[in-house]
């Protein structure tokens, strides 16, 4: 960071702090108790995070009595905003006949009902309580399905926290190798090396080079696992002919071919797999299927789940709150309510964000763009296209770490990264009063943006 930057960033930072005593006084309470104050490492940021206290539709309300727009909903889970209604209703009915039982019951069936229904992709499902419990349970069909041990991802591809999907998800790309001979590098200490023996990383989008590794390990191989839309690395869209060909190649391979759509199943009724019109052998589902509860679902072809079906013997999947009550009564009122109107309303919103931002743009005579598609979108300090990782991993993370400190003191919360998720809860004056703070905070920033990246100034 240049100086002009460094000085401008503890400006913001300190006009944040000044305003947030109740939250620092938390923070320095929760060090006691927890690492750093924190128990997931996504939502801490410096100086200290933002405590809340309550969120209602479209809001929340934080300790120090401030209202923000929550573009973040919780990292894209919450798809009616917080304390939707008929949720609250059914999560409310649901505990006070028992929370989890060791036995099925209906609401499972209902909401397995409305999903495999949804999802072109998916004949049978089963329930985890996170993203990354579903993404591992679909690794293991898969290698139980085609008796191959290998995963191959993409760089910059999140699937959770668990040692095989953390390889290259956020690497140093000046230690990753070249495009042509990626190196697997772990997301944190203590990521066993072995496990990462198990797993080659490919760039997305680029056709020529998957193509070459997977033919080179066809017979490793057991499963390809992709973000249809990238969307830790910052919402990247793919090629249709990219996902078109994926399709192809791992049919013709035996290679069972997974969609992590944890995110990406807000795009529509039926995810990226309807939106884009390719389906996979096996999904994995999260986030916004729980209606703001834990939640994972993986499901798939019915000849490849039937491996889980305890008659069968096969394979064994366990967990003592997969399915439970709450969840699934969450997960059903929510996802009802998550009708084509619904799915029209945000995506519409999402468009609008991006026009605004856009003209945002114009008007202060940038030359950068909006990532994404559907309800999620990203700011980025960039005007490169943007493919693959390596495109994003060059951008100015910096200037969006200021941007983010600096919309939470004009009343909105995104993501540090620069995503804007959103809701049904917003209306189109939510999203205008956030994109005239998008404006606000660009245009002092101007001068640090003609610093750090002169090239993004037209
Ligand atoms: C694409 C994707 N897959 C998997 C996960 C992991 O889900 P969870 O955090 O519920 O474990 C996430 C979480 O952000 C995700 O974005």
């Amino acid at each position: 960071m240049k100086e002009k930057t460094n000085i401008y960033f503890d400006q913001i930072k300190a006009k944040y702090a000044a305003d947030r005593t109740v939250s620092h006084k938390l923070h320095l309470q929760a060090c006691e108790y927890l690492p750093g104050g924190d128990t997931r490492t996504a939502t801490f940021f410096l100086p200290f995070p933002n405590f809340i206290e309550y969120g209602k539709g479209a809001y929340l309300y934080d300790v120090d009595g401030h209202k923000l727009l929550d573009f973040q909903n919780n990292y894209t889970a919450l798809i009616h905003g917080h304390g939707h209604p008929q949720t609250v209703e059914a999560v409310q009915k649901q505990i006070a006949l028992g929370s989890a039982y060791a036995a099925p019951f209906e609401k499972q069936i209902a909401l397995s009902a409305l999903l495999t229904e949804r999802f072109p992709g998916i004949d049978l499902i089963r329930y985890t309580n996170s993203g990354t419990e579903a993404n591992m349970n679909a690794l293991r069909i898969a290698r139980a399905y085609t008796g191959k041990a290998k995963i191959l991802k993409t760089e910059g591809g999140y699937h959770g926290t668990t040692d095989v999907f953390e390889a290259s998800v956020d690497p140093n790309i000046k230690k990753a190798g070249t495009l042509d001979q990626i190196k697997v590098i772990p997301e944190s200490r203590g990521v066993s090396a072995n496990a990462l023996k198990d797993v080659l990383v490919v760039p997305f989008n680029d056709i020529e080079r998957t193509r070459k590794v997977i033919e080179e390990h066809y017979d490793e191989i057991a499963c390809v696992i992709i973000e249809p839309i990238m969307g830790s690395a910052g919402q990247i869209t793919p090629d249709i002919e990219y996902l078109k060909f994926l399709r192809e190649i791992t049919t013709k391979y035996n290679i069972v071919l997974i969609f992590d759509e944890v995110v990406t199943n807000r795009l529509s009724l039926g995810g990226a797999q309807k939106y884009y019109g390719i389906t996979p052998d096996l999904t994995t589902l999260g986030k916004v299927i729980g209606g703001g509860t834990p939640v994972g679902a993986f499901g798939g072809k019915r000849e490849i789940m039937e491996l889980y079906d305890p008659r069968n013997k096969q394979m064994y999947h366990s967990g003592t709150f997969n399915g439970n009550a709450v969840t699934m009564a969450a997960g059903l009122a929510t996802m009802q309510a998550y009708d084509q109107a619904a799915v029209d309303h945000v995506n519409g919103l999402g468009d609008l964000f991006a026009e605004e931002v856009l003209k945002v743009y114009d008007r202060l005579g940038l030359d950068m763009q909006v990532l994404g598609a559907g309800s999620i979108r990203n700011i980025l300090f960039t005007n490169k296209e943007v493919k693959q990782y390596r495109d994003v991993a060059s951008a100015h993370e910096e200037l969006n770490k200021i941007l983010y400190l600096d919309l939470l003191t004009k009343g909105v919360f995104d993501a540090e990264r620069g995503m804007f998720c959103m809701s049904t809860a917003m209306t189109r004056d939510d999203i205008l009063f956030g994109t005239a703070m998008i404006e606000e905070a660009l245009k002092d920033m101007l001068p640090i943006i003609e610093e750090e990246a002169p090239e993004l100034i037209k």
